[in-house]
C-alpha cells in the first residue's frame, strides 16, 4: 500500500452494548481508500455489531465514526447509503418474492427513491443489466429469489450493494457457507470490485479467503481489536492463535 492513501472510514473509540455486555468496546481503526480491511475473530467477538454500527443498523453508544471526512454516526441510513457506503448481510436479507433483477432495481434506488425518477430511465436499466453481468447473475435475472442456492443469494446481495455505485462496500461473511468453487469465483468477484477502486470491508471466518485477499488484517475478540497488520504477520501471532484456539491452546502450553 503506498504511502499517500488517505483513510477513508474512521472508527475512533466506538462502543456497542447489549444490557451490560459491550458486544464492541472501544475500538479504533482506520480503513485507507481502495485497500480490502480484512475483519475476524472467534464466534460472538463483535464483527457482525461494528458492521451494524457503521451502517447504522444499530445506534453507536459511543465514539465516532467517521466517513470520507465526515461524521457519519448520527445519521440516517440512508443517508450513509447516499454518501457511498453499502453492506451485504450475513443471513442473505433479499426480497424474496422478486425477481433476481428486481432485486437489484430495488438496490439502485434505495436510500435515494428519488433515483428512480432523476436517472434516465435507460441508464438506470443499463446500470442495472451492467451490475447482473459484474456479479454472474445475468442467466438467473428472472427467478424468484426464494428459489436461489445459497452462492446465487450472497452473489445478489452484492449485486443489490454494488448497483449503488458504493466507495466502500462492507461484506459479512460472503463465503462462508460455499464450497471451494463457489468460494474461489467469490473471491475473484470481490478482488474485480477493488480493482475498479471500491474500498472493501471484509468479514470472513474463512482464513484462507480473509488472509489471501486483505492487505491488512483486524482480530476482534470479546469485541476488542486485538491484532491488526499485514496478514503473515497477524497470522502468526500468539494473542490471535490464543483467542482462536481458546483455552485448548492455553492448558497445552502450560502442560
Ligand atoms: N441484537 C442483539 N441483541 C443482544 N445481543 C446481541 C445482539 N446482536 C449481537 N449480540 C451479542 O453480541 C455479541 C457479538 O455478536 P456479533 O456481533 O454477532 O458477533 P460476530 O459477528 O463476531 O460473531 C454476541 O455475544 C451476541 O450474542
Ligand atoms: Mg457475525
Amino acid at each position: 500500500m503506498s504511502q499517500k492513501k488517505k483513510p477513508i472510514l474512521v472508527a475512533e473509540g466506538v462502543s456497542k452494548f447489549f444490557g451490560r455486555m459491550a458486544a464492541v468496546k472501544d475500538l479504533s481503526f482506520q480503513v485507507f481508500e481502495e485497500e480490502i480491511y480484512g475483519i475476524a475473530g472467534p464466534n460472538g467477538a463483535g464483527k457482525t455489531t461494528l458492521f451494524n454500527i457503521i451502517s447504522h443498523v444499530l445506534p453507536v453508544d459511543n465514539g465516532q465514526i467517521m466517513f470520507k471526512d465526515k461524521y457519519i454516526h448520527k445519521l440516517s441510513l440512508d443517508s450513509i447509503f447516499r454518501l457511498g457506503l453499502a453492506r451485504t448481510f450475513q443471513i442473505p436479507a433479499l426480497f424474496k418474492s422478486l425477481t433476481v433483477r428486481q432485486n437489484v432495481q430495488v438496490g439502485a434506488t434505495f436510500g435515494d427513491p428519488e433515483k428512480g425518477v432523476k436517472m434516465d430511465k435507460r441508464d438506470m436499466e443499463n446500470l442495472i443489466d451492467e451490475t447482473l453481468d459484474f456479479t454472474g447473475l445475468s442467466a438467473k435475472r428472472d427467478i424468484i429469489a426464494e428459489e436461489l442456492a445459497l452462492m446465487d443469494r450472497k452473489l445478489l446481495m452484492m449485486a443489490s450493494a454494488l448497483v449503488t455505485k458504493p466507495m466502500v462496500l462492507m461484506l459479512d461473511e460472503p463465503i462462508a457457507g460455499l464450497g471451494k468453487v463457489d468460494s474461489d469465483q467469490v473471491m475473484e468477484l470481490i478482488r474485480n470490485i477493488n480493482k475498479q477502486g471500491v474500498t472493501v470491508l471484509l468479514i470472513e471466518h474463512i482464513m484462507e479467503a480473509l488472509m489471501g485477499l486483505s492487505e491488512r488484517v483486524m482480530i476482534m475478540h470479546h469485541g476488542e481489536k486485538i491484532c491488526e497488520g499485514k496478514p503473515d504477520k497477524v497470522a502468526k501471532d500468539e494473542s490471535v492463535i490464543e483467542a482462536y484456539l481458546g483455552e485448548e491452546y492455553i492448558r497445552h502450553k502450560n502442560q
